[in-house]
């Protein structure tokens, strides 16, 4: 026992938890998912799997991506980003409702699976039944070797390292890394977007691990006070635009996970179809609100939740001055194209839903009911 103890400790690298080591690791998890892959210089994304099968994908009627948990988050910013930039239809699945409504699939389809774990039941059914009716399956997973890997016809591991802690982080930023490579090398071979717009976004990505670390760095202190303010309450509401709606999603996602909050991620607009009954001087509301598209509507979504006297907790761009003039607290992280905003506003989520259940005295790295690999339906 005590052996094992201490291994854990070492294991922990001198953090009190699995989860925060992993939230530490990300800016070196996203650089080791890069590597070799975007080669800057060279003007290239590299990506054999992708290479390989070109003539499928880019002759591709439709994309479907199917996951669970936060690598389906992941699969609904890697709808955004593949729709956005290479302009090829993505839809985006849970496996478990795939599996059992008699979809429509064809050998004309491309079926993206995204899995941490390689492992999760309910993804690995749905594509045998995907690819028994023909479809051409590709695999993001990070444990090398598992069983969806092994079942896809191509793929891109995520090299994120093990990850111990239940509630998925580095992965999630790893699958991100993946999906946006391959948004971007899709987009060039289409030629959906221009060499010079090709050229910024790989300089951009590959600045994206140090401005993780900065994020990391500038916010971890600021958001644990921010959870001290916050610990005690029942309720949280998560909101987010376009590539920020998944965002919140997962933001809320984290937070019901290990804190035990009931945290709801809604996309900021649908507000006013139900959510916004629940605002009151009670009720904290997270708000992903970058300085990017629709900055002026989830402005007015803040001014929105203000009348209603909610607490807005924002996640804002590092120039920005008028969001952080109407919200109660505002986390900075630096300015970014859209498409790279997940990532960044994603690590302040993560610590904070983190901070909360540490202060909450509950199990982070193993909470109550959830498997880090869920192998039965
Ligand atoms: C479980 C884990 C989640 C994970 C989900 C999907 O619910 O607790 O963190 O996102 O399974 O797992 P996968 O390994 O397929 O990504």
């Amino acid at each position: 026992q005590e052996l094992k103890i201490s291994l854990e400790e070492i294991e922990k690298g001198g953090y009190d938890h699995f989860m925060l080591k992993e939230i530490h690791e990300q800016p070196k998890s996203i650089m080791d998912t890069m590597r070799g892959r975007l080669l800057v210089e060279k003007g290239i994304i590299q990506m054999a799997g992708i290479w390989d099968y070109q003539e499928k994908f880019l002759n591709a009627k439709r994309i479907i991506i199917i996951s669970c948990g936060t690598s389906w988050h992941a699969g609904l910013i890697g709808e955004y980003l593949i729709e956005d930039l290479a302009r090829i239809p993505v839809e985006v699945e849970y496996a478990s409702e795939f599996r059992y409504r008699n979809p429509i699939i064809t050998d004309e389809d491309i079926v993206i699976a995204i899995s941490q774990s390689g492992e999760t039941a309910d993804t690995l059914a749905a594509l045998k039944l995907a690819k028994e009716k023909g479809a051409f399956i590709y695999g993001i997973c990070n444990v090398v070797d598992s069983s969806i890997a092994r079942l896809t016809d191509a793929g891109s591991y995520t090299h994120a390292g093990p990850e111990i802690g239940v509630a998925s982080t580095k992965a999630f930023t790893a699958q991100l890394a993946v999906l946006t490579m391959i948004a971007i090398k899709l987009a060039k071979h289409k030629g959906t977007i221009s060499k010079e717009k090709f050229n910024s976004l790989l300089t951009e990505l590959e600045s994206i691990p140090v401005k993780v670390e900065q994020v990391i760095k500038d916010t971890e202190e600021q958001v644990k006070k921010i959870a001290e303010l916050y610990v005690n309450v029942n309720n949280f509401l998560y909101l987010g635009r376009g590539y920020n709606y998944p965002v919140a999603l997962e933001g809320a996602l984290k937070l019901k996970e290990i804190s035990y909050i009931h945290a709801e991620g809604y996309p900021a607009a649908e507000m006013k179809h139900g959510p916004i009954a629940l605002i009151d001087e009670n009720m904290p509301v997270v708000v992903i609100a970058p300085k990017t598209t629709h900055y002026d509507k989830i402005v007015s979504n803040i001014q929105e939740i203000n009348s209603r006297k909610g607490k807005v907790i924002a996640i804002v761009t590092q120039e920005d001055s008028q969001v952080k003039n109407i919200v109660s607290q505002a986390i900075e992280i630096p300015a970014v194209s859209e498409y790279f905003v997940p990532i960044l506003a994603s690590v302040p989520l993560q610590l904070l839903a983190y901070d909360i259940a540490v202060m909450r005295g509950v199990n982070v790295d193993q909470p109550r009911n959830l498997a880090k690999s869920v192998t039965v339906e």
